[in-house]
């Protein structure tokens, strides 16, 4: 039942605190992650992986996109991304030793299944998949399964779903970073002691959704916006873009913001909306030069920042300032006032918000 909450995608935005929490219990041992957190994985399981190709749809690819990040930093191992409806049907040319993981929440994604039985037709030595449903086809099939923990998630929307894919890609890149030996026990120690924290600020951010709802109205009448990020951050905004028009039907793309002046600036008026996702991180300088950019053409700036970034503020200008959290925790946590901005737009829009038009939970078919 949705309790006290108007719709699913409500409830479930609100259970992100507990859901991560489950994902985490049980398999964090001081700074070691147990290694039945992978089923069917052993110490010597992703030693001599020589490269790492990720395979999943929607929200889930958009998880694998970060993914890459992380395992690359943490594991030194080549990675690649790809949706799944075009990864089937494409040559690939697979190395010797490469791992390949599937992501989905459903574990029936019909495109994302079809790439997991042509893998194991293919080079690879290892199949291994981040699912959050015990039992599906996609579990059954794969060599390996890192469960995330989720618990069922009923509107059509993936909320939890995603942030719990994130946490369980996180994870996997220590244990693949451990085991080849990439990641030093400092780093590792660094990187559990951010996670360990996560579930409580989640609940941090969440309390961001009384200003989210007073800055949505203004999105009320708007029929496109653009959402901006860099590097890690990048896949947010795209998630960012697609939760906005997947169930308030409004036009949103997501932009790498140092590719807008290849072409999305053209599009850049005084009505235009622009969601920024500018956490204090490595990049803020190169990400406040793209947002100036922006600025001077005239857009309805919306910067979604940590306590310490500064950006210039003018009468075009929101800011939304969120706690301070662990850099390497960003992408999980801002996705949490995206996802409270389109659930509130659709709400305002009175769209069926658990239910858009259109769509499906579980895509079964091509
Ligand atoms: O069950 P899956 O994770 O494989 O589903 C993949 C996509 O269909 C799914 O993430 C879709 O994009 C969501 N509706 C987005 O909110």
């Amino acid at each position: 039942s949705k309790g006290k909450f108007r719709h699913f995608m409500q409830k479930e935005i609100y259970e992100q605190p507990q859901s991560l929490r489950n994902t985490l219990l049980g398999r964090l041992n001081g700074d070691d992650i147990s290694l039945e957190t992978v089923v069917g994985a052993d110490e010597n399981t992703f030693r001599d992986i020589s490269s790492i190709q990720i395979v999943a749809c929607g929200t889930s690819y958009h998880a694998g996109l970060v993914g890459r990040y992380w395992l690359e930093e943490l594991t030194g191992i080549s990675t690649n991304v790809e949706i799944a409806s075009e990864y089937r049907y494409r040559k690939a040319v697979v190395r010797d030793n490469s791992l390949f993981i599937t992501i989905s929440q459903s574990g029936e994604t019909a495109d994302t299944l079809a790439s997991l039985r042509l893998a194991k037709e293919q080079n690879y030595t290892k199949t291994l998949s981040i699912c959050n449903v015990n039992g599906s086809s996609l579990v059954r099939e794969s060599d390996f399964t890192l469960f995330t923990k989720a618990g069922a998630e009923i509107g059509v929307a993936s909320t939890k779903a995603f942030t719990t894919q994130l946490l369980s890609l996180l994870i996997l890149a220590l244990i693949i970073g451990k085991q080849n030996g990439s990641i030093s026990a400092e780093k590792n120690h660094e990187i559990v002691e951010a996670i360990r924290k996560l579930p409580s600020l989640a609940e941090e951010f969440l309390s961001c959704d009384k200003t989210i709802s007073e800055l949505s109205e203004q999105f009320s009448g708007k029929h496109h916006c653009l959402f901006l990020g860099r590097g890690v951050m990048y896949p947010i905004a795209l998630e960012g873009a697609l939760k906005l028009k997947e169930i308030s039907y409004i036009h949103a793309e997501g932009y790498a913001a140092g590719e807008l002046k290849h072409g999305p600036i053209a599009l850049i008026d005084k009505r235009m909306p622009v969601v920024v996702v500018a956490p204090d991180n490595s990049l803020m300088d190169k990400l406040i030069s793209n947002v100036e950019e922006v600025r001077a053409r005239g857009a309805q700036l919306y910067i979604f920042k940590s306590g310490t970034t500064v950006i210039k503020s003018d009468g075009q200008t929101n800011m939304l300032s969120l706690p301070d959290c662990p850099e390497i925790l960003q992408p999980i946590l801002f996705t949490i006032p995206l996802q409270l901005l389109s659930y509130h737009c659709a709400v305002i829009n009175g769209t069926d918000v658990d239910q858009p038009r259109n769509l499906a939970k579980s895509v079964t078919v091509e």
